[in-house]
């Protein structure tokens, strides 16, 4: 019975509301057709007043472009201003200007929420520095620059997902809480009671810093796996290319046959990915490489239309060592790339992406196939560094022979923690191997942005508020 009233009290609601149909701005923007009755809903960008007529932009975050709103002065009122939210009813006919295809004459224009432009920390027609609107983490979203990157970050991530599912890879959503640390860097944000100041779990757990050990696990039944999500690490690191929670792509196959078969599915996942974004965004990748980056447009279709380069860590080492310049880590076989020999390598190879594969076996993680070479031991390692950024993806084969894995975990004192990962060489061990991009990095190459904190859509201001 109540419901039935709640029903029909719905009903009449509806039934009193005029009969014009709600568009986005970019369905608004994209009409075929002029219609008579339409409503559109959004945040004013711009009001222009003039005797005979009022001129709003209206925008909605479907789109960089603003809807221009065509109304009689009498319409306008003293809260319609920068910054508001509006609802506008109207005529969408086809706007005599050449830059656009449709604009909203007005009949009505509702302000739903003021806003107090003297306070806004965004003002009317200025294009704000980056990081200008990085202190106010909770309104940049409302910057044309934020809104570009953000539906940029949706785009790519779709595709991402596409590219995999299309591929045939299963998706697996890894634990964010887990007691490995995969890389054995040490760089672990623990979980812990705050109450008790005790373990939470009874034993140490930790954020995870990758999901790869876990998609090994699923690689054993699935033979193509891969996961996407959020990657923490707790490295108190300023640079302009590390987070301590960022997101990260891993895929693991099963069944390679050398490094070759985790190269090409780097390279035709950066390549796929990139496309699609371009092709799907251009407007918004248009801003940053007109504004941001200039040079880059010309960079990526360089970049997408030649095969990445392949060098060996050794012979990274001699190209640095004979470089004409001076570094402040000096180059030496055994240590690992800096950020500088990432950036000097790529320029000398022609500002290309280019794998360095083969690494020396102590400085890689405890589950990298060994190459079983020497006197320089090296590991069937990969690392792919792009310009401006250095590492963008980091991957590897597996140990996947049950003695070497052994050996090596004996002398790290590691044997008890990962009798589970042992176990995976014991029950149909196969050669396996996988990689992680970095999605933050990913982006910062593509859109040419310079500091990763503006890539994420909440940076974090400072120590005493985190949003
Ligand atoms: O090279 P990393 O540490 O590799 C792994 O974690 C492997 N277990 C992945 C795998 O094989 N499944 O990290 C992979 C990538 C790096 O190349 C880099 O792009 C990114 O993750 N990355 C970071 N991005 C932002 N901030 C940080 N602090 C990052 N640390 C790594
Ligand atoms: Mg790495």
């Amino acid at each position: 019975m109540l419901y039935a009233r709640g029903g029909w009290r719905a009903l009449r609601r509806c039934a009193s509301l005029p009969r014009a149909v709600r568009l986005r701005v970019r369905e608004a923007l994209g009409a075929r057709e002029p219609a008579e009755a339409v409503r559109v809903q959004g945040w004013v960008r711009s009001v222009r007043s003039q005797k005979e007529v009022l001129f709003l932009h209206i925008n909605d975050g479907s789109s960089l472009e603003s809807l221009q709103v065509v109304a009689d002065p009498s319409l306008e009122k003293r809260d319609l201003t920068f910054g508001s939210a509006v609802e506008v009813q109207g005529k969408l006919v086809k706007s005599p200007h050449k830059m656009q295809n449709m604009e909203l004459q007005a009949e009505t224009i509702n302000v739903v929420g003021p806003c107090d432009i003297w306070s806004f920390p965004l003002k009317m027609r200025e294009r704000h520095p980056l990081e200008y609107v990085r202190q106010f983490p909770h309104l940049r979203c409302r910057n044309n620059t934020l809104g570009a990157l953000l539906r940029i970050r949706s785009e790519a991530t779709a595709s991402i997902h596409s590219f995999f599912q299309d591929n045939g890879y299963v998706h697996i959503h890894t634990p964010i809480i887990t007691s490995n640390d995969c890389e054995g860097a040490g760089e672990l944000f623990q979980i812990e009671d705050s109450v008790e100041k005790s373990h939470f779990f009874n034993v140490p757990a930790f954020l995870t810093v990758s999901g790869q050990l876990h998609l090994e696990v699923m690689a054993g039944a699935f033979t193509h796996v891969f996961t996407f999500g959020p990657t923490f690490r707790a490295e108190n690191s300023q640079s302009r290319r590390h987070l301590a929670e960022f997101y990260m792509v891993e895929a693991e196959l099963s069944f390679t046959e050398s490094l070759q078969d985790i190269m090409q599915v780097m390279e035709d996942l950066f390549k796929t990915v990139t496309s699609t974004v371009l092709s799907k965004c251009p407007r918004d990748v248009e801003l940053f490489h007109k504004y941001i980056a200039p040079a880059q447009k010309g960079r990526l279709e360089q970049m997408l239309k030649h095969k990445f380069m392949i060098i060996s860590y050794s012979e990274a080492v001699e190209i640095l060592k004979q470089a004409p310049q001076t570094f402040t880590f000096k180059p030496e076989w055994g240590c690992d790339l800096q950020t500088e020999h990432e950036k000097y390598l790529v320029k000398h190879c022609g500002d290309v992406p280019v794998f360095v594969v083969n690494y020396p076996y102590d400085l890689k993680p405890f589950y990298m196939r060994d190459n079983e070479d020497g006197p320089q031991h090296t590991v069937a390692a990969v690392d792919l560094l792009v310009p401006g950024v250095g590492e963008l993806c980091g991957g590897s084969l597996r140990e996947e022979r049950l003695p070497f894995l052994e050996s090596r975990l004996q002398r790290l004192g590691l044997t008890d923690a990962y009798q589970w990962y042992l176990d995976l060489r014991k029950f149909g061990s196969v050669p396996h191997g996988g990689f992680g991009m970095g999605f933050e990095r990913y982006l910062q190459y593509i859109l040419g942005v310079d500091n990763i904190k503006d890539v994420i859509p909440f940076p974090r201001f400072s120590h005493s508020c985190l949003l």
